[in-house]
């Protein structure tokens, strides 16, 4: 049972879950959630719940576009609901406008994985539509990462179980003082 330090419970706002696609946000989301007791919200879903249709839909259909200014409506209305722990799809912490509601809403924590886990997770699942083959997928990331580095807290997460990223993000936001 992860000890829960006192200070966390009255962390004030919410705990984004940041970081590339297949870096374990929503699994952590779930449960950092369940064991502060807080509601998890996972923006993808609802973001598929608002299109009606899944996200590789939408991105087909509709475009990157147009799935990209729902991500920033649904972050808003997250970011303006009850304290949570939010995970963001892999591309919503690159868009400043979107970073500038995180930071001023909570504590963005990044989870950082090696490109070989993203690749044998994201290869598994067909939900993805921005995964390509291993060289796209690099790029990708290495273009990414100055922005995930903007996140307050970084958690290198590779190889590590959900309960255990869980127990190093609580350590590092008590460790935070918040
Ligand atoms: C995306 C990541 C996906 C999803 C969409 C776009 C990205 O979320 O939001 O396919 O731009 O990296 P996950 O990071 O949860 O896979």
């Amino acid at each position: 049972m992860t000890e829960i330090p006192e200070v966390l419970e009255r962390l004030p706002g919410h705990i984004y879950l940041i970081g590339f696609m297949g870096s374990g946000k929503t699994c952590t989301g779930r449960g950092l959630a369940q064991i502060l007791g807080r509601p998890f919200v996972d923006l993808d879903e609802e973001i598929e719940r608002r299109a009606g249709m899944p996200v590789r839909d939408i991105f087909a259909r509709l475009g990157e576009l147009y799935f990209r200014r729902l991500e920033s409506e649904e972050l808003k209305r997250a970011a303006a609901a009850e304290r949570s722990v939010i995970a963001l799809g892999g591309g919503a912490f690159c868009s400043p406008e979107n970073r500038e509601v995180v930071r001023s809403t909570g504590t963005s924590v990044w989870l950082d994985v090696s490109i070989e886990t993203v690749i044998a997770r994201c290869q598994r699942e067909d939900s993805r539509p921005l995964f390509k083959g291993q060289r796209e997928m690099e790029d990708l990331l290495t273009s990414r990462r100055p922005a995930y580095a903007l996140a307050d807290i970084r958690i290198e997460a590779e190889g590590l179980t959900v309960e255990t990223v869980a127990e190093r993000i609580i350590a590092a936001l008590g460790g935070r003082g918040m």
